[in-house]
């Protein structure tokens, strides 16, 4: 695969509901465009792990499978990407998740160019891939009981840390989060269209097909 370089900063966001593989592709992607990956989720989850402010502000909502209040997750991300790493660009995994989010971002980048990819999967097979996903304790690292299993069972293939199941991959709280994606982070859809260079990409084949289709589209926004 080429490399990739560009001139401007390469503003990348996942979009797509709960356990669509936006964290799973922001890994890959993040090896093959060499800029961070920046996941909202995961920041919080750590917070929670070491008991910051962040995390003990997020931690009910979070368990009930809610969105954050907009100001908690705004402050959290605008002090990440002041970090020096983000200069060359980043791809951002869990935000925007609503449209005054969606503005907030358009303000504190002075209006830049945005890409947004778009995954698409159909309802089932979200359910199947969240409820059989394995986290680890240590590095975060997702994996899947049938479809990414790690070598050892319960043991991360990276680092040996512990796999987990997250709290709010259990079904109820599942339900309420496909809930708020459908009401709050649907219609960013609409509002992309208009305002970055938009592509939906199907999320139902494996992941490095998906890269693949990802990378064919990130390539073309050098010659618009
Ligand atoms: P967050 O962590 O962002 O959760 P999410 O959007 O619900 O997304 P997921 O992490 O569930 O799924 P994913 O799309 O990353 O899928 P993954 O790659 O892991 O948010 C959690 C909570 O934090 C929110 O509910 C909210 O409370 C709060 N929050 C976060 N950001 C916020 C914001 N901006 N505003 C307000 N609140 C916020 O894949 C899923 C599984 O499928 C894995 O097991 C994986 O191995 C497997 N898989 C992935 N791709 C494939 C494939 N192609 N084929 C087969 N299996 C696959």
């Amino acid at each position: 695969m080429a490399n990739f370089s560009y001139s401007k900063p390469l503003i990348i966001i996942l979009l797509g509901p709960p356990g669509v593989g936006k964290g799973t592709i922001a890994v890959a992607l993040e090896k093959k465009l060499n800029i961070p990956h920046i996941s909202t989720g995961d920041l919080f989850r750590e917070n929670l792990k070491n008991k910051t402010f962040f995390g003990e502000k997020a931690k009910n909502y979070m368990e009930k499978g809610l969105l954050v209040p907009d100001e908690l997750v705004e402050e959290m991300l605008y002090k990440r990407l002041k970090k020096e790493d983000c200069n060359k660009g980043f791809i951002l995994d869990g935000f925007p998740r609503n449209i005054p989010q969606a503005q907030y971002f358009a303000k504190i980048i002075k209006n830049k160019k945005i890409t947004v990819i778009n995954l698409e999967v159909k309802k089932n097979i979200l359910i199947e891939r969240i409820t059989g996903r394995l986290v680890c304790k240590k590095c975060q690292a997702t994996f899947h009981k049938t479809f990414y299993p790690p070598k050892k069972e319960g043991i991360c293939d990276l680092c040996q840390g512990e796999l987990y199941q997250r709290n709010d991959d259990k079904v109820e709280v599942v339900n309420k989060r496909l809930l708020e994606y459908e009401n709050k982070t649907k219609p960013l859809i609409e509002f992309y269209k208009k305002n970055s260079n938009f592509y939906s990409v199907d999320g139902s084949f494996d992941k490095e097909k998906i890269l693949k289709d990802i990378l064919s589209k990130i390539k073309q926004i050098e010659f618009k």
